[in-house]
């Protein structure tokens, strides 16, 4: 298959290196390390989640972790994302290993630099040793505009194979999804409610209400229509059963061009407009 194409149940993407990510993926921003990490990860998977993004700045990969190996899907059948936190110039692949050993995984599926703090290139080498090392199969980067991918891609070599950057109809980064997609980078849309905000929209709430589905659903699926991978977080399990059913029905052109008028980022290609780092 081709780079950018979806698998034939319309629910994974194939990534520039080949390798297929799925479209809906378990975001844990925010979940504390224990109980409340590991029950959102167990109700995801027995809700048919395969992908659960985490970073080494959330610190609950082992939470992670624990409720993968115990769920009893094979590891092979869930997609497991980290992200290297890239203060005070540590290693990529030293912090690499420290992951996997905390998520108790011989290998994750995508290691990608959180944000570029000092810089936009320093750590891609030791990202690609990381992946060379095979301690992940694939290696992005988030919070990335386009002109910092453009850096790190003239360092030669392998390039990213994505971008998380926040994303939804009211952060419609349309510069930063087409150049990104030209680049064969795909993006991931973290934060897709807008860790909440969105869902109390009235316009948002009244396609919802025509197309008989829930605000959460609504934005979800504008990702999925989209061409994104999709990171929706919950750590409630009605609502984790909620955000996953949006491979059953579709947005109408008309439903999503209305949508992207909501936009209030000017279509920017930048990743953010404050940073924290
Ligand atoms: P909770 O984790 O308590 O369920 P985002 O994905 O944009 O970061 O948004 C996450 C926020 O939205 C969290 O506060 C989460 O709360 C809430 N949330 C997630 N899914 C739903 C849903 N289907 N309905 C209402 N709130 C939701």
């Amino acid at each position: 298959m081709t780079a950018g194409q979806l698998t034939a149940d319309g629910r994974s993407r194939v990534l520039a290196d080949g390798n297929e990510i799925p479209l809906l993926g378990l975001g844990v921003w925010q979940v504390p390390d224990g109980p409340e990490c590991e029950n959102a990860v167990r109700w995801a998977l027995e809700l048919g989640y395969r992908h659960v993004d985490t970073a080494q700045a959330y610190g609950n990969e082992a939470s992670v972790g624990r409720a993968v190996r115990e769920s009893g899907v094979p590891r092979d059948e869930v997609f497991i994302t980290t992200k290297f936190y890239p203060r005070r110039a540590r290693d990529p692949e030293e912090q690499a290993k420290r992951s996997l050993e905390r998520l108790g995984v011989e290998a994750v599926d995508l290691y990608i630099v959180h944000w570029p703090e000092g810089g936009a290139t320093w750590a891609w080498e030791g990202m690609q040793r990381a992946r060379q090392a095979g301690h992940a199969r694939s290696i992005g980067v988030s919070n990335f505009s386009v002109a910092q991918i453009d850096e790190v891609l003239a360092l030669g070599g392998d390039g990213p194979v994505v971008n998380q950057v926040q994303f939804s109809p009211f952060e419609f980064r349309r510069a930063l999804l087409e150049e990104c997609e030209r680049r064969g980078v795909a993006l991931e849309a973290y934060s897709p409610l807008g860790t909440g905000r969105h869902l109390g929209d009235a316009r948002v709430a009244e396609i919802a209400r025509r197309v008989d589905r829930t605000p959460a659903q609504v934005l979800i699926r504008w990702c999925i229509e989209r061409g994104m991978i999709v990171l929706p977080k919950s750590t409630h399990r009605e609502r984790l059963g909620e955000n996953a059913g949006v491979f059953d029905f579709t947005l109408s052109a008309a439903d999503v061009a209305a949508l992207d008028a909501l936009d209030t980022t000017g279509a920017t290609d930048a990743a953010r407009e404050s940073r924290w780092w």
